[in-house]
């Protein structure tokens, strides 16, 4: 049974079927890529996976546990965590801090008696900073640890988003368009840095434009258009699938 799994998710505004009908499951260990056109419904899919949008009808599950509807600090605390496609920073706030806010809802961990700073609890709170700072070295941030996350450039801030997501050892990590806007330098870092993640046991879905990234890192490929599911399967197959190749000639990439 896959862990994590969706039944006939359908999403409206008014008019407009944002997602219809979709059906999958996501195996254990999968590096999974979910792509689409502009407008296929990829982000609004997450945002239902993870508690930012309710689905209209349709259920998503995670193991036994019906999460459909469930909030997103619900659904974070079950250990699906997530990137944004436009990066949510905390500008004002070091990396390192941003990473720490991604600790909060980790099972555990007093992120409230961590800021109170009651005795007893420094020596943890402490911990937990050198624990940022694992991430931050994970994701090639080491250096920039103290940098106000305002100030770094957009590369960085959507790696520095990756780390959050990681302190929380999620089992399911959600990456809306990691490569989106980086250079391609950072491209292959990001990469290295998603493969490793699979590697160590945490079971990825990215959402991604980037076909070459997809071709190199995904084990399974799944293809929305206008909503719906049009194509699963490896990367090859779905490649040279006729519904895929129609959707994406249909809507050329801006
Ligand atoms: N909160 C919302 N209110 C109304 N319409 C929305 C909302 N969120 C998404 N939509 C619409 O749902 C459709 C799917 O949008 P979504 O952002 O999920 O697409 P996407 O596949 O992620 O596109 P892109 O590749 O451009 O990021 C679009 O027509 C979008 O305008
Ligand atoms: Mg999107």
């Amino acid at each position: 049974m896959s862990p994590l799994s969706v039944d006939s998710l359908s999403l409206r505004f008014g008019g407009l079927d944002a997602l219809s009908e979709v059906s999958l499951g996501i195996p254990d260990g999968a590096l999974y890529a979910v792509i689409g056109p502009n407008g296929a419904g990829k982000t609004s899919f997450f945002n239902c996976l993870t508690g930012y949008y309710r689905p209209s009808s349709g259920s998503v599950r995670l193991d036994d546990l019906d999460i459909t509807g469930l909030g997103a600090s619900q659904v974070a605390a079950l250990g699906i965590r997530r990137t944004f496609q436009n990066v949510r920073v905390f500008p004002k706030l070091s990396a390192r801090e941003n990473v720490l806010v991604g600790a909060h809802l980790r099972a555990g961990t007093s992120f409230v008696g961590t800021l109170l700073g009651t005795p007893g609890l420094r020596r943890r709170e402490r911990a937990l900073a050198e624990e940022a700072e694992r991430w931050l070295d994970y994701v090639g941030l080491a250096h920039q640890a103290a940098s106000l996350a305002g100030a770094l450039p957009y590369g960085m801030r959507k790696r520095l988003e990756v780390a959050r997501a990681l302190i929380a050892e999620p089992r399911i990590l959600l990456l809306d368009e990691p490569a989106a806007g980086v250079s391609s330098v950072e491209r292959d870092e990001l990469a290295e840095v998603i493969r490793k993640t699979c590697q160590g046991g945490v079971t990825v879905m990215m959402i991604e434009h980037d076909v070459e990234l997809v071709m190199q890192l995904a084990t399974t490929v799944a293809v929305l258009d206008h909503g719906q599911l049009i194509a699963e399967g490896g990367p090859q197959q779905v490649r040279n699938d006729p519904r895929v190749l129609a959707a994406y000639l249909g809507k050329r990439r801006k």
